[in-house]
């Protein structure tokens, strides 16, 4: 079956030629002598106008009736006719039905999106549809470009693109907020523990009944939390490349800006100090900012009237506007300033709260702001040292509505000092020895940061949940599909 997409036919020249629309209906209005088809197939924002005139000869009448009987909203139909220029204002063209083929129905009784305006809430619980509502098609096309963007912006710079393994031993930004991969077979340990504890055995025996060397891999494993640590072994050969997959987070963070799963792109690359860091990821945001703005208009004209007053205007600004640059000694003071406006109080030390940090970027800059040069002690261990030994180059940046965007560092790059720190953590030098080996062989200057995905599309889209932007959300206690 040979199709072409609604999108192509809406912009093709109507001059009578006979067109085949292939697609779901959207409504189905029927007057007296004539019936109304929308037909989206979601190419597009847009749906196509079918108009059946019950007055004009046509030998498929009976057909076409019969047919049309079988019509609702959601059922997928062939639609065969004449494409003309379109009396009806809003569209430029129509097609005039002269044949109609319906695949599947959709009954009126059980079709969940036989009406609109459901709520967010109830379309999560029907994933497996809600991308034929205009909102989640709309997300989805927008992630889609957005992905398109993200490898056009790299693969322009000089970058190559790094797979980094999904499967880890290592905890990369050492919150210890991992998912276990094992084999294992968790009842049976269970129950020879419940054993071990009826025959008296003391607790710290009972768990060493978990023998990890008989597990798949031999150690303890996990999915990753960051593919950053694998880039930079790739960094350092290849100079410049960019990760761009799934990562994983167990943290037990209900709110609209945490998934258990999402995309992170991360690029790495030598040869660069955090200033070179803060260009690139200034650039980056503004470049895919653009993109948007230039090649998702429909898209983006919808979320503006129905998600987010104001939303192209925003982008248009940030795009244009100069981030702000702002060590987080001085955005402390600032926010410090500011207290009796905050839940959590600021100090120097603590680490940024969402409400801190939209603060700085809605109002006091009215902007993005990179916050760089962190307290160490709230920043992993893989980050550069500062002269003054209490802070690191580490850059976060904040955007209006969103908060951390993008959170990244240059990378430490002396073997003493990196081993120093993972030992000060506690952590198992073992565990990191070809991190490690990577400051004894060719150590170079080098630095990269991590832009969340779904956070890129909630601001884009001005989705207010995250649970919205991705397809099949993985929260706390969420995992239907
Ligand atoms: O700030 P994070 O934890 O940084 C890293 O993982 C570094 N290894 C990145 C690097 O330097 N290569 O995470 C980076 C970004 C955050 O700024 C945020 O946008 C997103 O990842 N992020 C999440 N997005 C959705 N759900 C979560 N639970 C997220 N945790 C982080
Ligand atoms: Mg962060």
């Amino acid at each position: 079956m040979k199709t072409i997409l609604i999108k192509d036919i809406l912009v093709s020249n109507p001059d009578g030629h006979t067109v085949e629309i292939h697609g779901w209906v959207r409504t189905k209005r029927d007057s007296k002598n004539l019936v109304f088809l929308q037909i989206n197939d979601g190419s597009c924002f847009a749906s196509i106008q079918a108009t059946y005139d019950r007055d004009l000869d046509n030998p498929n009448k009976n057909d076409i009736e019969n047919q049309l009987k079988r019509i609702t909203t959601g059922a997928s139909v062939k639609a065969t006719g004449k494409l003309i220029p379109s009396p009806a204002s809003g569209q430029a063209v129509e097609v005039q039905l002269e044949k109609i083929e319906v695949f599947g129905e959709a009954p009126a009784d059980s079709y969940p999106l036989q009406k609109k305006g459901h709520s967010v809430e109830f379309l999560r619980e029907i994933a497996h549809l809600r991308p034929r509502t205009n909102m989640i098609g709309a997300a989805a096309r927008m992630r889609s470009q957005m992905a398109f963007a993200i490898h056009s912006f790299f693969n322009e710079h000089g970058f190559q693109y790094f797979n980094a393994p999904l499967i880890t031993a290592s905890d990369c930004e050492g919150a210890g907020e991992m998912f276990q991969v094992t084999t294992l077979d968790l009842d049976k340990i269970a129950e020879l523990g419940i054993k071990a504890g009826a025959k008296g055995m003391d607790p710290a025996k009972a768990a060493n009944l978990v023998d990890y060397s008989k597990d798949f891999f031999g150690k303890k494993a996990s999915l990753t939390v960051s593919g950053q640590l694998e880039a930079e072994t790739y960094a350092t050969a290849l100079s410049r490349v960019y990760t761009f997959g799934p990562t994983f987070r167990a943290e037990n963070s209900n709110t609209p800006r945490h998934l258990a799963e999402f995309w992170m792109i991360e690029p790495e690359m030598a040869f660069y100090e955090l200033d070179d860091n803060m260009d690139l990821a200034e650039e980056f945001v503004k470049y895919l900012l653009n993109w948007a703005l230039t090649n998702c208009r429909e898209d983006l004209n919808f979320f503006e009237q129905r998600v987010q007053k104001g939303l192209i205007e925003t982008l248009t600004h940030v795009a244009n506007s100069d981030f702000a640059r702002v060590p987080y000694t001085e955005a402390v003071k600032q926010l410090e300033e500011n207290n009796d406006k905050f839940e959590f109080k600021a100090y120097w030390g603590c680490d940024l709260q969402t409400e801190h940090e939209r603060y700085l970027t809605e109002v006091l800059y009215k902007r993005p702001v990179m916050v760089y040069d962190y307290p160490k002690e709230i920043k992993a261990f893989y980050m550069k040292e500062n002269p003054d030994g209490k802070t690191v180059r580490a850059v976060d940046v904040l955007v209006p509505g969103i908060g951390e965007l993008i959170g990244g560092s240059e990378r430490e790059a002396d073997y003493d000092k990196l081993m120093n720190r993972i030992t000060e953590l506690g952590m198992d030098p073992k565990d990191y020895w070809w991190y490690l080996e990577l400051r004894k062989f060719g150590t170079v200057p080098h630095s990269g940061f991590g832009m969340g995905f779904e956070r890129l599309l909630r601001y884009v889209t001005g989705i207010e949940n995250i649970r919205d932007v991705i397809p099949y959300p993985r929260a706390p206690k969420q995992c239907e599909f």
